[in-house]
Formats: structure tokens, sequence, C-alpha cells
């Protein structure tokens, strides 16, 4: 059990690791270019020996060697380096104290308007959270309040968990909303929705945890359509106001990216021309039988012809305290946590945010194991309640704990299993409580069916390829 070396925020580690994985991405782009290590070497200026010790961990990444790839290969620079592993135990924690510290404070107006306070992030996931307490007071509901600064939105998702008297506006399409929100309510958001709070009275503590993260569009995406143009990017874009625009919409990709004429798919799936044309067209959606048909008939997964349509109205979806669904775990007879249901959206099937109430102390967990959570998502922590909570994981075959006061945050690596028990004595009328964002990183679902269906034995090579393609001293007359 190892408490005390959690590493130190801000600090990045796992150098060895990087410089590793640099020369690995290295070997795996020459080699996607059909380069063997020696016409790499020319086609870089390098000789052998030089181009072999960039493949080497002792060397490792270097941004001259990235930008000339990218002068003289049809790659970017970034294709080339690799992301940073600063969480190596699992789990990264931000303590109250460090928070506290960390606070600032900035106008609007000429008004303090916001104090930010830091909150536990991490390299490996696209979060973005940060503490925020409103100092703007008002006294009524009206958006166009003169204490009220909107801001211009931004392109993060926004997960909210309100404490105190706190009014949220939002603007969707020209129209200004305010929700009255409380202790326990939580708000999800669509991007660049314009959006602020503010205080409903100066004598309560009124602060959120906005939680931004980067979903699906940030990274990869963004650099694509960035690139190719706001023409090409609408071609893209899927319309979600209705399930029969984004179903036809879907349906016209595949048939236009299979070269099919609509009879045509008609005739190979059983589906009547006129009906598949209503589709097509966005005027009506398939039945469960017409999906599998059609499915079959284009070869695609059924889920590839569902639409998608968010739940969210006027860009959030709000989840009051008061109506949220809640239920015990691992199950009603046998209760460790108290799992209560916040904010999310059809959207983000990959995202879920919960608060977890820890039912067991940890003076008793010693009478019988308690349950440990798990999850495939990357995981943001911060105790919202009065009492401290005792954290015990698993990472690489060790077993590591710590205690969550409250105010504090962590960071928690996908697949991580960990427990939670109350520690301590709490504030009796807060109870003890974690919040807890979990949401999808870049291995998304159709990445994880990739993973599964490699040629048997090749994930190592995927994360950290370690050969050329092929022998020059050739294979015949054994087997590799
Ligand atoms: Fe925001």
């Amino acid at each position: 059990m190892s408490t005390a070396n959690l590493p130190p925020a801000g600090t990045p580690a796992d150098d060895e690791g990087f410089r590793r994985r640099a020369g690995a991405l290295l070997r795996s782009a020459a080699g996607d270019l059909r380069r063997t290590s020696r016409s790499a070497a020319a086609d870089l200026g390098l000789t052998h020996a030089d181009y072999a010790a960039h493949l080497a961990p002792e060397q490792g990444f270097s941004w001259d060697l990235a930008q000339r790839a990218a002068t003289v290969w049809p790659l970017n620079e970034r294709d080339l380096v690799p992301v940073r592993n600063d969480c190596p135990r699992g789990v990264r924690v931000l303590r109250a104290t460090e928070s506290a510290s960390s606070a600032r404070v900035f106008q609007r107006g000429g008004i303090d308007y916001y104090e930010y306070r830091a909150t536990a992030m991490s390299r490996l996931a696209s979060f973005r959270p940060a503490w925020i307490r409103m100092l703007s007071v008002v006294t009524d509901d009206d958006p166009h309040n003169a204490d009220v600064h909107w801001n211009n939105g931004h392109m993060l998702y926004q997960f909210t968990y309100c404490v105190g008297p706190v009014n949220y506006y939002c603007r969707w399409n020209g129209r200004d909303h305010v929700l009255r929100m409380n202790t326990g309510d939580s708000i999800w958001g669509l991007p660049f929705s314009p959006h602020t709070f503010t205080a409903r009275n100066a004598e309560e503590p009124a602060y959120v945890l906005a939680l931004t993260y980067g979903g699906e569009l940030m990274g990869d995406a963004q650099h694509e359509l960035a690139a190719l143009g706001p023409d090409t990017a609408r071609g893209f874009a899927l319309d979600t106001d209705s399930a029969a625009a984004a179903q036809g919409r879907l349906l016209r990709s595949y048939l236009d990216a299979s070269a099919l004429p609509l009879e045509h798919a008609a005739e190979l799936s059983g589906i009547p021309a006129g009906r598949l044309a209503g589709v097509a067209d966005g005027g009506t959606t398939l039945t469960p039988d017409e999906v599998t048909a059609l499915a079959a008939a284009l070869r695609l997964s059924p889920r590839d012809l569902l639409p998608v349509v968010p739940d969210a109205v006027d860009g959030v979806s709000f989840c009051p305290a008061a109506t949220s669904r809640s239920w015990y775990h691992p199950s009603a007879g046998h209760r460790d946590y108290r799992v209560r249901e916040l904010a999310g959206d059809r959207l983000h099937p990959h995202t879920r945010a919960l608060e977890i109430h820890p039912q067991r102390a940890d003076s008793d967990s010693a009478d019988q194991a308690v349950t440990p959570l798990r999850t495939h998502q990357h995981q943001y922590l911060h105790n919202v309640g009065g009492g401290p909570v005792r954290m015990a994981w698993q990472h690489g075959g060790e077993r590591y704990e710590t205690v969550l006061e409250p105010g504090a945050s962590a960071y928690v690596t996908p697949f991580v299993r960990a427990e939670f028990t109350r520690s301590g004595r709490g504030d009796p009328t807060d109870p003890t409580r974690l919040l807890a964002l979990r949401i999808g990183g870049r291995v998304t679902t159709e990445a994880r069916s990739a993973l599964g269906s490699m040629y048997p034995g090749s994930l190592e090579r995927c994360l950290h390829e370690d050969r050329q393609w092929y022998e020059e001293r050739g294979t015949g007359g054994r087997r590799t």
C-alpha cells in the first residue's frame, strides 16, 4: 500500500516513456510510407546510425526531425509527437489547499465577476474543469440585468454542478433563458452557446464546478476540419434536429460512398423504392426490421443507420436535484454506495455524471470488502460534500490509497478499480459525497472494435511498433 507517492501536479512525468513512444511513432510512420530504415535515413538527411538513434528510447523525440519529416514526407509534425503520461499511478490528485491557492479573480464590466480555482487535470484526458465562485449578486432573474455579463461561448462541452443559489443564463438561437439553480442541480450544455452565472444572494456560498471537456470534436477532428475548410465541414454536419433528417443524411452518405443507386439498394434490402426514397429525403425513419435488412444489404452494422438526436432543449439538458434518479450499488441489498444521476445527454453516451455517496465508513470496511467501482471512461472526481473520503485503488499490480478532503479533486485513468469509504467524521448537515464526471476519450467504440479485431497478439505493436514491416534477410523456408 502506498500513500505518499502521488506525482506532483504539473510535472511532465514519464520522460522515458515519452521518448520510447516517439521512437515507435517514427518507426511506424516510416513503415506506413514503405521506407526501410536506410531509405528513411536518406530521406531525412541522416546517417543510418543517427536515424537508428532516433528510434531508441535514449534519444527519442526531436522537433527538428519532426519538421524535416513533415517537409519530405506527406505527414504532419503532430503525427510524430506522442502524448505525455502524467498519471503513471492511475490517479492524480489536487488537494483543497492547492486549489484554494490557485484562486484568481477576473472582472467583467468593471466589477469582480468570477473567482476561478484550479482542480485536477491530466494531459491524458480532455477535461478542463474549474471551480468558479459567482461574485456578481443579482436580485432578479433578468438576463439583461446590468450585472449579468455573458461570455462568447466556447468549443468545449460543459457539465456544471451547482452549489448554492446560482442563476444560470444561456442563449440559444438568439433567445435568452434563465435557470434558477440550487445545490445538487446540474446542467449539460452544447458547444458555443453563450452563457454566464450570477449569485442570487451574498450571504450563502454560490459556486459551480464547470467541468468542460473536449468531446469528439477536439483534437484530430478539429484539426482535419480546420484544414479542409467550412464548406467541407458543413458537408459533414448531420442535422440533429430530427431523427428523420439525420437518418436521411446517413443513408445518403452510405449510398454515395458505395456509388449505389437508391433503387438498387431497395432491391437488395427488399424495402420498396418509394419508401426508401422517403427515408433518404428525411421524410420518415426506418422501422427496426428495415434497419436490419438495409444494414445487411449495405454491409453495415445496424447502429450505423441509427440517427443520434440530443436530449438538449435550447442547447442544454437540465437535471434538478429534486427529480434526479438514484439507486444503490452494487445492489439495493448491499449498499456500498448511493448513486445519484446528474445531467447528461444522448449525444454523449460515454459521458456520465454521478454523485457518489459512500455508505461505508473506512473504520468498518475491514469486516467486509468494499465493492470497487470501475469504468472504461476517463474520470474526474471532486469532493463536494462535508466529509473526507478515503479512496483506495489498484494500478500496475500495486495498491494505493489517499484521502480526498472536501474541496479535493482527482483524475482517474480508465479501468482503475477504486473503492470509496467515508473517512472520519463529516459535517452532519452536508452529506459526504463525490461528484464524478466520466467521459470518453479518443478510444471510441469504433477504436475499441478495431483493437479487438486485429491480428491476434498485435495489440502491443499497435501501441509501440517495434519492428520493420518486413525482414530484409527474408523469411523463405521458415515460419516467422
Ligand atoms: Fe463555460
